[in-house]
């Protein structure tokens, strides 16, 4: 158990996060900070410690506008800024649409965490994902191990409950990675696709494999179309708990997440979806797959479209 973690952003997801740090016990105190009023984070802190009782914990939860609830956490999880929603006309937006709003709200949140918690651990959730971690990276120059971005996480999540369906087999039984950017060029990676340790086209055929694949890069949006009003937060909260259970308990988990390359899979300076080993540190090793011809080329194409949104970063300043 950590002594304090912190929250920025309230929403859909930061409410899911504070609930279940507090449940699962994380930290002696969980933070939640949002700016919307009149007081969006104290109500729902006040909320989650008014059921504390009916859970059994006495976990401290703190919330307020300011950033100075934050002061001391060990781990912070950033999730401030606007999701998609389905537009009128029923179409879409990508997530690359979110960057000019919330590339203005990351660098109030990067003043905020060098302000109250510069050594935390950061762990980073708003969209387009890639870029909003380049620039907290930008702005706060931590060690590469302290900060990483949760996509892979959940795009990996998603790619195994539906190769669990189609297979009919335990979600438990299904390992799958997802690399690259966490936008519609993400590679899943069926080469490292297995049941129970067995090559997954043993249980589920080729065609049905690529229309999972497919479903998988464009699983977020398909989540936006149905709810009509945002976009998914139960599973990317769950996602970065992952994450963050690794770190506390120090479990060493490989994860597909956002890291530093510098030089791995022949990237240099961009923060791009790798496996890696999460544990008390952070990120503490990136690991190389081998990829199929196909798998490095789909990887090149993703991050060519990380690389773009990034300078699209650069030219707004
Ligand atoms: N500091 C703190 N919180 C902020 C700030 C800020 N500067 N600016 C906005 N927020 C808050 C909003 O007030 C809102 O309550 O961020 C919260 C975001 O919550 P939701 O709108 O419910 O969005 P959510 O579904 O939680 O997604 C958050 O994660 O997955 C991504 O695309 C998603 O970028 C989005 C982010």
């Amino acid at each position: 158990m950590l002594n304090k973690i912190g929250l920025i952003g309230g929403g859909n997801i930061g409410g899911v996060l504070a609930q279940e740090l507090c449940r699962r016990m994380l930290a002696k105190s969980v933070a939640l900070m949002d700016v919307k009023d009149p007081d969006l984070a104290k109500g729902k802190c006040l909320d989650i410690a008014e059921g504390t009782p009916l859970i059994g914990t006495d976990i401290e939860l703190i919330g307020g506008k300011e950033y100075d609830v934050l002061e001391g956490s060990e781990i912070v999880i950033n999730t401030a800024g606007v999701p998609r929603t389905k537009r009128p006309d029923g179409s879409i937006p990508t997530r690359e649409e979110l960057l000019a709003t919330n590339l203005r709200i990351t660098d109030l949140v990067a003043a905020g965490i060098s302000k109250y918690c510069p050594e935390a651990i950061v762990v980073s959730v708003a969209n387009p994902l890639d870029a909003i971690v380049y620039r907290l990276y930008q702005q706060l120059s931590p060690p590469k191990s302290r900060l990483v971005g949760m996509a892979g996480a959940l795009d990996s999540s998603r790619y195994r409950y539906f190769v669990a369906q189609a297979a009919g087999v335990s979600v438990e039984n299904v390992e799958a990675i997802v690399l690259g950017g966490h936008g519609d060029t993400m590679v899943p990676i069926r080469s490292c696709c297995r049941i129970a340790g067995m090559p997954v086209e043993k249980f589920v055929d080729a065609e049905t494999l690529e229309g999972i694949e497919s479903r998988t890069r464009k699983a977020g949006g398909e989540i936006v179309g149905l709810l009509g009003i945002g976009s998914a937060f139960v599973s990317p909260a769950l996602s970065a708990l992952d994450m963050v259970e690794s770190i506390v308990f120090d479990k060493k988990k490989i994860i597909p997440s956002c890291a530093l390359l510098e030089g791995e899979y022949g990237v240099n300076g961009l923060f791009v979806g790798v496996p890696t080993l999460i544990g008390r540190n952070g990120i503490e090793k990136i690991i190389e797959v081998e990829l199929t011809e196909a798998e490095k080329e789909g990887f090149k194409r993703s991050v060519a479209a990380v690389q773009k949104t990034v300078d699209e970063v650069g030219a707004m300043g």
